[in-house]
């Protein structure tokens, strides 16, 4: 078992292989947080815990005279609110009565093989040879009788420990929670650094690493969706930390719409970390009986530096998040005709760019947006996913089996969540939209979004959806989301019910993707929210890649796939070569560069193939063979970032590595041309010391050991947005 309770110490200690998580039961039943870190055993962590008595921190009444000890003080596994812990809570409830006092007493706990489950929530899944322990604790608040469950499981080789967190209303009264966190977790500061990834559409997960102050900081989403603007992951740094050394813990929410990410530095010097979801518009009100659960967190340390905690996130997801056939499956070489076409678009031309597809060795085409309704700019017909005549005139049982004979896979495009204002939906459903009554809704990109907390809606899209997945042999679905949610409202639930909606509103998208991807499990889902709006973990358990961004500039990507990396694998984020001018920058870059990036990623292309000079064509060709000849390596290589974009070195370079270390991908990309360059040599990573390797392009053969302390000298060359990757082999002498 990885997870042991002393009957003597009353302390519960969670392992994985190396790390050690702790919280002990103290004399007043309180539970309190000890340590979380490199892996200790036989130890009891409690030593450290300081009992001294601070003014104005308030003593709870089992203490009422011993002034030394105090919630507000000691570390605590929940905190909640109103019980002398000033601190911010994980937790607020209100009572019928008005009072919003919440203290929670250690009840009871239980320890068993396997992992816990979480109803209609995404959430982590043994698999493999991975050892999972779960524990459950009980807590109760002794007027109230509310029930608090913390679950926790261990992913031992993975070295994560998954957390959740069930309210359960056990009195006869109506409790309203206004705040649930997924998970609390109380340090001694060291100094750290909170690292995050913020952004915006076209520029979504942009590293920024700031000291924490004493000024709690706060990030996350209130646009219903995880968001461009922040993501569901952050990294605390030990300020020493860098790549390949230092201490480092990271938490990742399983969720895909409002959520926040607390650091408080206290007045003790104590840092309280929580991640959870939104509070804002949520008031969910239990009644009798009823239990909530919040969404899962994942949470791993690292004594090792950014790139092992980043590999224990990657692992983690590739293993026991993502699901189905195309787990590990390979996936096709798609290119998509959004940038070659938009809305202007018809059979002959799919036709044509997928002619041109074969030749270059392209495995797929998809159909993007506009195949349906009256659907020829962004204004109208989202919902009436019916095939638009004048575009496909034989529908798409007809294009599809034509596609499929020129030995291509076919995807197709939806945005089911939406519904446009000029649409026969609209017409004949107008209270499927959310919309407050009496109040002019907010549009965005002219359309509305669809009230997915009503059954009735999922089933329609359930049916619509699967309609036209039936008719025809389809390999893909691209499912986008192009609006943040507003006037969030349900015409079906009750004024009280309201503050549940939010959640409701992503239970029911979890719902209806359950449902799609269990009854057509052939199919391959990408889903996409304007590039990369809802690229979390949550979204990840249903469909296996994300469209990581709408932008496809090959230098923009450095960054925006660089901070992509550090929670999330290879394997999962969309990458494709567009056209030049790049559409969203104006900025021209070789092809060469364009494909160089895009290979750290699901590879595809973004443009008109019909368009392409002599010259390019062999280059796609190339380009499509090496993505083949090196898949395995491109999606489940392990990953290091050795120069990244925000050391202004004017190089941003990445490796791959396989898992027997006999073959590794070096990308070198330049980002800013230099005069009169010094000499620049790059350590790689990875290697086995004492192997002797070819690198492609170097004559001699060099061990591991000088590939990674010496390091290799960067060729120099002069221009901008040059780029190369270079392949490297074990030697077999
Ligand atoms: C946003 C997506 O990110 C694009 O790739 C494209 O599918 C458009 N939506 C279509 O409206």
């Amino acid at each position: 078992m990885s997870i042991l309770y002393s009957e003597q110490e009353k302390v519960v200690t969670l392992h994985t292989a190396s790390t050690t998580y702790q919280m002990k039961i103290d004399k007043y039943q309180r539970l309190l947080h000890l340590y979380y870190g490199v892996r200790i055993d036989d130890m009891d962590s409690s030593y450290y815990l300081q009992y001294s008595d601070r003014a104005f921190s308030g003593n709870i009444a089992e203490a009422r005279y011993n002034r030394t000890y105090s919630l507000d003080v000691l570390p605590q596994e929940f905190p909640t609110y109103g019980m002398s812990d000033f601190r911010i809570p994980a937790i607020v409830v209100q009572y019928e009565d008005g009072s919003y006092a919440l203290d929670l007493v250690y009840h009871s706990h239980k320890i068993y093989p396997g992992k816990y489950l979480l109803d209609g929530l995404p959430h982590t899944y043994e698999a493999r040879d991975e050892v999972v322990d779960s524990l459950e604790i009980v807590l109760i608040d002794p007027v109230t009788k509310l029930e608090v469950t913390l679950l926790y499981s261990t992913f031992e080789k993975a070295d994560v420990i998954t957390r959740a967190v069930k309210v359960t209303n056990n009195g006869s009264q109506k409790v309203s929670l206004q705040k649930v966190m997924s998970a609390s977790l109380d340090t001694m500061n060291r100094e750290y650094d909170l690292i995050h990834f913020h952004g915006r559409h076209n520029m979504e997960r942009q590293f920024e690493r700031v000291r924490l102050s004493h000024q709690t900081a706060q990030f996350g989403s209130r646009r219903g969706t995880s968001s461009h603007q922040h993501n569901p992951f952050f990294i605390l740094a030990e300020k020493e930390t860098t790549e390949s050394a230092g201490a480092c813990f990271g938490m990742m929410l399983v969720y895909s719409g409002d959520f926040q990410a607390t650091t408080e530095l206290s007045q003790f010097e104590t840092v309280r970390t929580q991640l959870g979801l939104g509070s804002e518009g949520f008031n969910y009100v239990l009644e009798a009986s009823e239990t909530f659960t919040a969404p899962e967190v994942l949470l791993s340390y690292s004594s090792k530096g950014l790139t092992t905690l980043t590999h224990q996130f990657h692992h983690l997801i590739r293993h026991h998040i993502v699901r189905g056939k195309y787990q590990y499956k390979r996936r096709p070489i798609l290119v998509n005709n959004w940038e070659a076409t938009y809305f202007d678009f018809d059979e002959n031309k799919l036709l044509a760019l997928a002619d041109e597809a074969v030749d270059l060795g392209i495995e797929m085409l998809v159909m993007d947006d506009g195949w349906f309704g009256k659907r020829d700019n962004d204004q109208t017909s989202l919902g009436d996913w019916f095939v638009n005549q004048e575009k496909l005139p034989n529908g798409i049982n007809h294009l599809v089996p034509q596609i499929h004979d020129k030995g291509l896979k076919f995807g197709i495009w939806f945005e089911p969540e939406m519904i446009s204002e000029k649409s026969d939906l609209f017409k004949q459903h107008p209270e499927w939209h959310i919309h407050v009554p009496n109040r002019e809704s907010v549009t965005s990109r002219h359309q509305y979004v669809s009230d997915l907390t009503r059954s009735d809606v999922r089933a329609y899209l359930y049916q619509v959806v699967s309609d036209i997945l039936k008719k025809a042999p389809i390999n893909y679905v691209k499912w986008d989301m192009n609006r943040s949610i507003t006037n969030n409202y349900s015409l079906k639930l009750s004024p009280e019910e309201q503050g549940k909606f939010n959640y409701l509103y992503v239970k029911g998208l979890y719902e209806l993707l359950e449902r799609l991807t269990t009854d057509f499990p052939d199919v391959l889902f990408e889903s996409c929210s304007g590039g990369g709006g809802r690229f979390d973990a949550g979204m990840l358990y249903y469909t296996p890649q994300i469209w990581t961004s709408d932008n496809t500039d090959a230098i923009e990507r450095l960054t925006i796939q660089h901070g992509t990396s550090f929670g999330y694998p290879l394997s999962t984020q969309g990458a494709h070569v567009s056209a030049v001018p790049n559409h969203q920058t104006g900025r021209v870059t070789p092809l060469d560069t364009r494909a160089v990036v895009a290979y750290s990623g699901i590879f595809g292309y973004e443009l008109d193939l019909t368009k392409l000079s002599i010259d390019e064509k062999e280059k796609i060709k190339e380009q499509t063979a090496f993505v083949k000849q090196h898949y395995d390596l491109l999606t489940n290589g392990t990953y290091y970032r050795l120069i990244s974009p925000e050391t202004q070195a004017g190089y941003v370079i990445w490796q791959l590595v396989s898992e027997e270390r006999d073959e590794s991908l070096l990308f070198i990309v330049k980002n800013k041309a230099q005069a009169n360059t010094p000499f620049k040599m790059v350590r790689l990573k990875g290697l086995l010391e004492d192997n002797e390797y070819q690198v492609e392009t170097y004559e001699k053969i060099i061990t591991g050991r000088a590939l990674m302390t010496q390091g290799l000298p960067i060729v120099e060359t002069y221009r901008d947005y040059d780029a190369t990757v270079l392949y490297i082999q074990k030697t077999t002498c």
